[in-house]
């Protein structure tokens, strides 16, 4: 896993994303995650050429650290700039990422070689609950936003969020 080649004895675990916003999906995986790994950085990317997103750095920061609060060896973080540099900088031993079906799979090929070529750490892969193999941030966010009922699919800190950026949406029309 790691460019020395020895394994760490409690590896410390990356799961990088957007998480515009958090959803079940992604709880699931981190929840996976932490019963895995000895400690596991939740890593928010903030990327400028990425396209904007709909909820701060800070509200996703904060849904984060609710969500997860029940889960001692997880943590929330941000970065900026490539996930290969943050992963080394945090001297971490290995990228997560949740894996929902078959068309995930081209796009995290790629970009687990490209990291472990830029950072020599590799990244594994979680399955995610089939339950959740639809939900995608963007999925959420669409049918919330023109009205439909997104409740058994976003934890409920964040669900109260969206409901507050809703009512703030429909009051400066
Ligand atoms: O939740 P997302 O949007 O699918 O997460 C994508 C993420 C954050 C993992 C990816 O965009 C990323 O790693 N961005 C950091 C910039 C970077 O390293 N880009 C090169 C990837 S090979």
């Amino acid at each position: 896993m790691k460019a020395n080649g020895r394994a760490s004895v409690s590896p410390h675990a990356i799961l990088p994303g957007s998480f515009d916003p958090p959803t079940n999906g992604h709880l699931d995986v981190i929840e996976r995650a932490a019963t895995c790994f000895g400690r596991v950085t939740v890593a928010i990317v903030v990327n400028p050429q990425k396209q904007r997103s709909m909820f701060s750095l800070e509200e996703r920061e904060a849904m984060l650290k609710e969500c997860t609060a029940h889960l001692p060896n997880v943590s929330v973080e941000h970065f900026r700039g490539l996930l290969a540099d943050y992963v080394k900088r945090m001297q971490a031993d290995v990228i997560v990422k949740g894996l929902r079906a078959v068309s995930d799979f081209e796009n995290e090929m790629s970009t687990a070689l490209m990291n472990r070529s830029l950072s020599d750490v590799d990244t594994l892969f979680l399955m995610s609950d089939q339950n959740y193999s639809f939900v995608s941030s963007s999925i959420v966010k669409e049918v919330f936003f023109l009205g439909g009922d997104v409740a058994a699919l976003v934890p409920k800190p964040v669900l109260h969020i969206m409901e507050e950026k809703r009512a703030g949406l429909h009051r400066s029309k």
